[in-house]
């Protein structure tokens, strides 16, 4: 069975570290998980550096820039949006995104 909007019951909300990063095994795959408590939302992306070749992204410092939250990677420092994964400095290089929400702590991502 396949549909459209499959939503995956990943973990709880408590155990993320608010404004920081931790990694978590989606199926085969590391997402890095990004929570909010301020704006009550996890932002999910990739856990691959595309640059560093490394499973590290939940390492990385979130900050902003113009109002657009980013995860800067720590090992060479791109900055990635959370909300798409594009990368400040390479339009041609971008992360992974997935759709999360938060339902009775539960956090939920979308694997459509
Ligand atoms: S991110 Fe793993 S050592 Fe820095």
């Amino acid at each position: 069975m396949t549909t459209k909007n499959e939503w995956f019951d990943l973990c709880s909300i408590n155990d993320l570290v608010a404004n920081s990063g931790v990694c978590a095994l989606l199926k085969e795959e590391q997402v890095a998980l990004f929570y909010l408590p301020n704006e009550q939302k996890v932002y999910a992306v990739g856990q691959y550096d595309p640059f560093g070749n490394a499973n590290v992204m939940s390492r990385g410092i979130i900050g902003s820039k113009l109002g657009q939250l980013f995860v800067a990677s720590p090992l060479y420092k791109q900055h990635f949006l959370l909300e798409d994964g594009s990368c400040l400095e390479d339009d041609a290089v971008s992360l992974p995104v997935w759709k999360t929400q938060i339902i009775n702590e539960r956090v939920m991502i979308n694997t459509a």
